[in-house]
């Protein structure tokens, strides 16, 4: 697998959240992402940067183009150095938030992706890792 191009967006206000969707979707347009599927994996990013933002205080997503043979595909990692998540299942699971949202950022994000890292240590911050090939 080969790393094509990548890029760090910065996440500390809305606009930056603005910003990380349109560069998502030009990636995934770049990629040759049918118009729904770049759909879904802008949605992703949208929850995962909203998180970052809402949870996390802010931190960073990565973009990422991959070739694998000839398959094509975006990783987008997304990572804070905030409070961290102390029950991970808890977390993805449909429904649950502790901010009063509806609780579909993190499940509706996996549900979106073909692949889905979830990581995160309580006082550290998270890491989250998603890939949706084309
Ligand atoms: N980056 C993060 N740092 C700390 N906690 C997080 C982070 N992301 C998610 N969480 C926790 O996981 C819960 C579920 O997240 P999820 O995105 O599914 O729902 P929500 O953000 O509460 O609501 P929604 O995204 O549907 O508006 C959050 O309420 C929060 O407690
Ligand atoms: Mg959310």
């Amino acid at each position: 697998m080969t790393v094509l191009r990548d890029e760090v967006v910065q996440i500390q206000s809305s606009e930056d959240i603005v910003l990380v969707r349109q560069k998502v979707r030009e990636w995934a347009i770049q990629s040759g992402f049918s118009l729904v599927d770049q759909t879904k994996i802008v949605t992703a990013a949208s929850e995962l940067a909203r998180n970052a933002l809402q949870y996390g205080n802010g931190g960073q997503a990565r973009l990422e183009a991959l070739n694998d043979g000839p398959r094509r595909g975006v990783r987008l990692t997304f990572e804070d150095q905030g409070p961290g998540i102390p029950d991970m299942q808890l977390a993805l699971r449909d429904g649950y938030s502790t901010g009063g949202g509806l609780g579909l950022g993190l499940s509706g994000a996996r549900r979106l992706s073909n692949e889905f890292e979830l990581e995160s240590e309580p006082g550290r911050g998270t890491r989250v890792k998603i890939t949706r090939w084309k």
